[in-house]
């Protein structure tokens, strides 16, 4: 059982894709999923309430007063409870945090974007959590363009590296990601002869599940 939090500011960062990506991952590996929206937008919602996501992931609506009792209760009813938030910093943020056992970054490869991520870094570390050590967490780069790596996103990853920040997983721009919300489903679900991209997104999305997991053993291990 896992509790995973999408955490930034930064709207637009890519923290519902994230959320989705993760619940589709973890469903194939046979796990059944919560994903929390705590977005007043609710889109992650609406993608849930289309019924196209398969009966492992389930998605529940929380707002500050709401999102511990929650927390709390997906996690007896599912075994991976993703929580996503909204992009402004609210109350939402803290709760989240405290209650996670990993909290996913997701930034763009923009100044801005990093900016916003070492921000939540320190929220991040100065968040006592419930297991009365820090959460583990890691910046996932998404919306990354194909070819070649630019001289800005080189300057980008010195900069995380300089502040001790750890990369969990990259996702490229790809239409596969933008369709999740436009045929509201899970990467392994949509048309691959459509959407262009899918089976790379769907990997991407697996090595993400993958190096996530790996970090929260690595974390209880350390704990015991
Ligand atoms: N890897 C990606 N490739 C292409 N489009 C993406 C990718 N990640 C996010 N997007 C698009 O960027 C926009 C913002 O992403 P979203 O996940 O809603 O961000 P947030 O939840 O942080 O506000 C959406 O339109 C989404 O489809
Ligand atoms: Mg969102």
């Amino acid at each position: 059982m896992a509790v995973i939090a999408l955490a930034s500011p930064k709207g637009g960062c890519g923290k519902s894709t994230t959320a989705i990506a993760l619940a589709g991952a973890y469903a194939e590996q046979g796990y059944t999923v919560r994903i929390i929206d705590a977005d007043p937008r609710q889109r992650v919602m609406r993608w849930g309430e289309a019924g196209q996501t398969g009966p492992q992931i389930a998605v529940v609506s929380a707002k500050a007063e709401t999102i511990v009792a929650t927390i709390r209760a997906a996690e007896s009813e599912a075994q991976i409870v993703i929580i996503d938030v909204e992009g402004s910093a609210n109350m939402v943020v803290p709760f989240a945090i405290a209650h996670a056992n990993f909290v996913i970054i997701p930034a763009n490869p923009s100044a801005a974007d990093v900016e916003d991520a070492i921000a939540t870094v320190r929220v991040v570390l100065d968040t006592p959590s419930k297991h009365g050590r820090s959460v583990p967490y890691g910046l996932l780069w998404t919306r990354v363009s194909t070819g070649f790596q630019s001289r800005e996103f080189a300057a980008l990853a010195g900069q995380l590296a300089e502040a001790g920040v750890p990369v969990i997983g990259q996702f490229v721009e790809r239409t596969a990601y933008k369709s999740l919300f436009s045929y509201c489903t899970t990467l392994d679900q949509l048309p691959r002869d459509e959407v262009p991209g899918t089976d790379k997104a769907r990997a991407e999305g697996a090595a993400l599940a993958n190096a996530v997991a790996d970090a929260i053993l690595a974390d209880q291990e350390k704990a015991a």
